[in-house]
């Protein structure tokens, strides 16, 4: 049955003290009651240079609606410069003078209107603000709906690496509006479902053939089938977190294919590659090195690549036209994956799969890496 337009869909993460709900509708911004989302007098609405012109006055006036009357709540908006070396320092500062400017006290609630560069930088500055304060996530990418706006991860980048500083900080609630995606690019959106997948391969196998037969609709946009594509990524995402927040086990698992993404990110210095589309080669090179040290049949690997290929995302270092650099060749990326937080004791970590639907971690040798680095599709 089609969603309704007014149909919100909640998801609690059950944190005891720092319960919150995501919620999730066609057109989310127009049905949740956005004006509660501001619980103290004032706010602050981050947004960045691409998304802002897009959403961000549409979203400002809904946060002070009430009744028919204007709120009494102050609610100012700033816009970060879009792109990945934003999440920095630098940027956090920014946002900090802002706050300072604006006299905000420990009752300012930030809002973050922005695909997962903003959520982290905005998740990073309300945890150090005051030693922490409210913050609401409004993801305008379908990464950011599935994976980064849900769970708390905080963090900036330094030189030296991706997401190094950070704190764990959760959101005090998630609001994810459907309709914002229809004007996402198109590589954006397909590297989102690469993260949509992910929850299939290494949690749930009825969700992984519901992706198979519904991947057609999704790569489409369809809304009531990306409605059901969230809502299941989301509630995966909160029962991990649920049961694993600091992870010290089980939240490892949503890092399967991203130790071989991460070093593909850093050999193409954060340019050419959109995350999840190194999330996606990572995934099938995951997947392959799972076949061959462990239990996962061939079939279970090309399931995976053939699901991200109808979604038009690279599955091998042969799909990218750099591929011969010698930054990609499997030797030096096996030297980048060696910086992976997951490593201990100098022995290299990875998530990998006994079936589909179901993951653990494992060390694996560097001739085992340098052979799934090496194998084609
Ligand atoms: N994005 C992985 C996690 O939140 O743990």
């Amino acid at each position: 049955m089609p969603v309704k337009l007014e149909q919100v869909e909640r998801i609690a993460v059950e944190l005891g003290e720092r319960r919150y709900v995501i919620e999730i509708a066609l057109n989310a911004v127009s049905v949740v009651p956005m004006a509660d989302l501001v619980t103290g007098p004032q706010a602050l609405l981050v947004s960045d240079s691409h998304v802002a012109p897009l959403h961000l006055q549409y979203v400002l006036s809904r946060l002070l609606e009430q009744g028919n009357m204007q709120s009494a709540k102050r609610v100012e908006t700033l816009v970060i410069p879009s792109g990945e070396s934003n999440k920095s320092f630098a940027q956090a500062e920014v946002i900090f003078a802002k706050l300072a400017q604006m006299q905000a006290t420990r009752d300012v609630t930030l809002i973050a209107l922005g695909g997962g560069v903003i959520g982290d930088l905005v998740g990073f500055a309300a945890a150090l603000w005051m030693r922490g304060v409210r913050f609401v996530q409004l993801p305008t990418s379908l990464l950011a709906m599935v994976d980064s706006s849900v769970g708390g991860k905080t963090a900036v980048n330094l030189t030296a690496g991706k997401n190094l500083v950070g704190a764990f900080w959760q959101p005090s609630a998630v609001v994810i509006d459907i309709s914002l995606l229809q004007t996402l690019p198109a590589r954006e959106y397909f590297s989102g479902l690469a993260e949509v997948l992910k929850y299939g391969a290494i949690a749930d196998l009825d969700f992984f053939n519901w992706l198979e037969q519904n991947a057609d609709a999704l790569a489409m946009r369809d809304a009531d089938t990306l409605m059901q594509a969230i809502a299941k990524s989301c509630a995966h995402k909160a029962a991990i977190v649920v049961r694993d927040e600091r992870e010290q086990g089980e939240r490892a698992h949503l890092n399967f294919g991203h130790t071989f993404g991460h070093a593909l990110e850093a050999a193409t210095r954060y340019q050419s590659l959109l995350h999840g589309e190194a999330v996606a080669i990572g995934m099938v090179r995951a997947a392959k090195l799972s076949a061959s040290s462990g239990k996962l049949p061939v079939e279970a690997v090309q399931r995976i690549s053939d699901l991200l290929r109808r979604w038009f995302l690279p599955t091998s270092v042969s799909d990218l036209e750099t591929a011969s650099s010698p930054a990609l060749s499997a030797s030096a990326l096996l030297e980048l994956m060696r910086l992976d937080k997951k490593n201990r004791a100098g022995e290299l970590r990875l998530v990998l799969l006994s079936q589909l639907g179901q993951a653990y971690v494992a060390t694996a040798s560097d001739a085992q890496i340098l052979q799934a680095w090496s194998d084609s599709d």
